[in-house]
């Protein structure tokens, strides 16, 4: 007998990004595609992981996420932001942010609901839609500066709006929305009664004295966002799926339900060494946005030499670039040449894009990696240049 997937799962492709990750296994290139770090997490935070695991902190904690750790999450938002937070009412700790936007969707959208997404977009948010019966309405960000026009944002908006996800500082596009920008999306969450899921995964990552806002900050928004977030790019351990979101009180117990559901809990001793990793100073986050600042120079200075055109990021950890230069049909034949032939590899502009002809001219790379990798990069890419 023959089987097929699922309606659902027929409606999207393998992730594009993970792809080129494999891509670059079999042809032993760079891979600057993926958003993982290339070099190691800190000392204090790996020991606090393995000395959890010795003191037998080994079996299922709370499903909704161990005390200290939420209670950690919700100390943090506050001082740093002034939103009170109460931990037993407010956070859920779920295997990475990728799982607390999955759990809020499935939470609070009913088939038919609809689900406002800026584009570019990060990858997941498409499958989020369709795993959970939203209809998506895109509202594309523009290049260079990756603005929206407030007026195509309020047309998306009508009674069917149950949320908007929102992704400050952004992937791909490296913007940092500002506070009039959330202004108007807060603006537009009151009239239409939407919920707005805030995906702040890089909430450290700023430049330039470019500054986080988050949107749950602004008046009235604190009862209806959800802020999602989690230990893998502020501390460097994308592997570890740890994450949370933090709901206001009438949504908490519809986001825990899901996620007990889905996965139980996030790895015990990984919470433990998240108390540990949200308790470091804040000279640690200074000093990681320093660093991800002189990353993303190198990184430029080296596109900019091999012909790309490059839109300079505010925050997060990719340079999205416009290839219409180099000659290729679109960015998917490019991408798949740069892997293959150059051994350098990077995400397709498309793969953010619902309108694909509006990414077919870019392509994303990242620059969370060693110095060592970015230099192997730039010695591959000089084969390019020497095409161009
Ligand atoms: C915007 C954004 N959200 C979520 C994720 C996934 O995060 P996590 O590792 O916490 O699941 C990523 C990873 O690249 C991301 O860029």
């Amino acid at each position: 007998m023959m089987f097929t997937g699922s309606q659902k799962a027929t409606q999207f492709t393998e992730s594009v990004i993970r792809e080129m990750t494999r891509l670059n296994h079999l042809h032993g290139g760079v891979n600057l595609s993926q958003g993982f770090p290339d070099f190691p997490a800190s000392a204090a935070i790996k020991e606090a992981a393995c000395a959890a695991i010795l003191a037998d902190v080994n079996q299922y904690a709370v499903t909704w996420g161990t005390k200290g750790l939420r209670d950690a999450i919700a100390r943090e938002f506050t001082r740093r932001y002034a939103v009170s937070v109460v931990p037993d009412q407010q956070v859920t700790v779920t295997c990475g942010s990728t799982e607390a936007m999955m759990a809020t969707m499935m939470a609070l959208i009913d088939p038919g609901d609809e689900v406002v997404i800026f584009e570019p977009f990060y990858e997941n948010y498409g499958p989020d839609a369709i795993l959970s019966g939203a209809t998506p309405r895109f509202v594309t960000l523009r290049e260079p500066d990756w603005s929206f026009d407030p007026d195509e944002l309020a047309a998306a908006f009508s009674n069917r709006t149950k949320a908007i996800i929102l992704n400050t500082p952004n992937n791909p596009t490296g913007k940092v929305f500002s506070r009039a920008e959330l202004e108007t999306i807060a603006a537009l969450c009151r009239k239409w009664n939407a919920v707005a899921i805030s995906d702040e995964i890089y909430e450290h990552i700023v430049y330039d004295g470019a500054s986080h806002v988050p949107i749950a900050s602004l008046d009235g928004m604190a009862e209806r966002t959800v802020t999602i977030n989690s230990l893998s790019k502020t501390y460097s351990v994308t592997g570890w799926r740890v994450g949370w979101a933090i709901s206001p009180p009438a949504l908490t117990g519809a986001i825990r339900k899901v996620h007990d559901f889905l996965t139980v809990g996030a790895a015990a001793p990984l919470q433990e060494a998240g108390v540990a990793a949200l308790g470091v100073a804040d000279s640690y986050y200074d000093e990681l946005a320093r660093n991800y600042q002189r990353r993303r120079d190198v990184l430029l200075d080296i596109l900019r030499r091999r012909q790309f055109t490059c839109y300079v990021p505010q925050g997060a950890y990719y340079i999205m670039t416009d290839i219409s230069g180099f000659g290729f049909p679109d960015d998917v034949e490019f991408a798949r040449y740069l892997v293959t032939d150059v051994g350098v590899a990077a995400v397709p502009g498309s793969s953010f894009y619902r309108h694909a002809e509006l990414g077919c001219t870019k392509l994303r790379f990242c620059f969370c990696k060693k110095d060592e990798t970015l230099a192997a990069a730039d010695a591959r890419l000089a084969r390019l240049a020497a095409r161009v």
